[in-house]
Formats: C-alpha cells, sequence, structure tokens
C-alpha cells in the first residue's frame, strides 16, 4: 500500500521543516559536477513544496543555505545564488495559494536574489494557505545572537527589565517569530545532525532522518516521513498516562 494512503489526514504535521541534504553527492555517483545536484536539488522542492501544500501542512521552513554554507568554494556559492534566482516559483505559489517568506540574515545575499525574494514577500502576502519560508544565510547562532542584542537593547533602553525576559520574549525576537515550533523535522542525506539548524525551535521536535539523498527524495519518501511522525507518541514530558 502506498504511503499517501496510509496517511491520517486529521494528523497532519503543522509545521515540516527539511534539512535538504546529499545534492553534492547524489551528482558524484553519477560523475556529475556539484552543481548538476543543486539543479536537480531545486526540482525536488518544487515537488515537495505542491506535495506539503495539498497535503495541508500550515509551515514548511527549508533549509536552503546556512551562515556556515558561505565557507563553501566561490564558484559554488555563486552557482546555488543564481540558482536561487532562477528557482522562485511566484507562479507555483499562487497556484497553490502559498505564502512565502525567509529567514537569515538577507542584507548578505546580492542585491538582485534579495530584490527577487522581496517582490515575491510581497506578492504572495495576500495568499492563505501554507506558509513556505526559505532559511538563507540562517544558523541558529545567528539568529539567537541577533534575538540577544535586540532584548539587551530593550533592557538598555529601560523597555524591559531583565525580569521580564522569558521564554516567549526569547521566542518573539527569533527570525521564526510568526510560526509554530516544527512538529516534525526531516533531514535527507544520510547525516545525523541539525548542522545548526532551528535548535531553539525543535527543543520538542520529531526528528526523522533518511538516506535519500535530496535530489531523490519524492512525494512517497515525504509521505512516508509523515506515517512515521503519525506512529510516534508524544509525550512532552508528560506520561503515557496523562495524555
Ligand atoms: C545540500 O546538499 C545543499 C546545500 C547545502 C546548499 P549538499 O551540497 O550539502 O550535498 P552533499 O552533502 O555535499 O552531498
Ligand atoms: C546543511 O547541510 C545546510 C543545508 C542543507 C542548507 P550541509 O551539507 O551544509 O551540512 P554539514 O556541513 O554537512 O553539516
Ligand atoms: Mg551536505
Amino acid at each position: 500500500m502506498l504511503y499517501k494512503e496510509q496517511i491520517n489526514p486529521q494528523k497532519i504535521p503543522a509545521h515540516i521543516a527539511i534539512i535538504m541534504d546529499g545534492n553534492g553527492r547524489w551528482a558524484k555517483e553519477k560523475g556529475k559536477e556539484r552543481s548538476y545536484g543543486h539543479q536537480a536539488g531545486a526540482e525536488t522542492v518544487h515537488t515537495i513544496v505542491e506535495t506539503a501544500a495539498r497535503a495541508n501542512v500550515q509551515f514548511l521552513t527549508l533549509y536552503t543555505f546556512s551562515t556556515e554554507n558561505w565557507k563553501r568554494p566561490e564558484k559554488e556559492v555563486t552557482g546555488l545564488m543564481s540558482l536561487l534566482l532562477n528557482s522562485i516559483e511566484e507562479d507555483l505559489f499562487m497556484k497553490n495559494n502559498i505564502r512565502f517568506r525567509t529567514i537569515g540574515a538577507m542584507q548578505l545575499l546580492p542585491q538582485n536574489v534579495q530584490d527577487r525574494l522581496n517582490d515575491c514577500i510581497e506578492h504572495t502576502s495576500v495568499n492563505t494557505g501554507m506558509c513556505l519560508t526559505l532559511a538563507l544565510s540562517y544558523s541558529s547562532s545567528w539568529e539567537l545572537t541577533e534575538a540577544t542584542k535586540q532584548i539587551a537593547q530593550l533592557v538598555k533602553e529601560e523597555k524591559i527589565t531583565t525580569n521580564q525576559i522569558d521564554e516567549q520574549l526569547i521566542a518573539a525576537h527569533l527570525a521564526t517569530n510568526y510560526m509554530p515550533n516544527p512538529d516534525l523535522l526531516i533531514r535527507t542525506g544520510g547525516e545525523y545532525r541539525l548542522s545548526n539548524y532551528l535548535l531553539w525551535q525543535c527543543a520538542y521536535t520529531e526528528l526523522y532522518f533518511c538516506d535519500t539523498y535530496w535530489p531523490d527524495f519524492k512525494e512517497e519518501e515525504f509521505y512516508k516521513a509523515i506515517v512515521d511522525y503519525q506512529l510516534r507518541e508524544r509525550r512532552f514530558g508528560k506520561t503515557s498516562e496523562q495524555l
């Protein structure tokens, strides 16, 4: 039976975050350049965005380019930026009622990429369906540092006292303040780490790792992850009996 048919539509994770990994190795195994893998990865993004929207996922947050990825060879970084520029599919978002957002140090991206992203954010802001967020030039260390600076400034200006700093206030100063915490985090590509992604937000997220390289991660793989998630018991520190 297909995984798609095993899904309980009442228990769709509201927020799915994905670490899209394995493009380079996928290409290398085919004797191609890494850029070929990134290109194929962009096609998977299209498929998964549409699949998630149709499955009624409310928030989809994709790790697209990390703070640490700036350290890659210049040629790869430039290639990724132009791929990004050409892969922002406003038509797809409009057709599927998707709101588009980004998190990360956007000012570090090339100006033409920033402009394109901002146009898309603005044009899709009227949509009411799934919220798609790309994490770009993003890392949790960056995000938590920024939040700390903002909160310190509030204390300095005597707008708040240190006693008023609580979990809610910190969450409100994170780049992700418009979304709930992820219910499910998927990492493709066989590595078992979070690579500086949504560390605060994933405090109680269900983690799903698979060996499939991102370019091969298609509909059924996505549904398989959701089925796996739906079989789990989320206790949030309580006992089974209390749920
Ligand atoms: C993920 O694939 C895409 C980005 C990080 C931009 P990789 O490029 O990390 O692929 P591998 O891990 O080297 O196979
Ligand atoms: C994480 O993948 C970042 C993205 C998917 C954008 P990496 O391939 O950069 O992660 P590490 O360095 O192997 O942990
Ligand atoms: Mg990688």
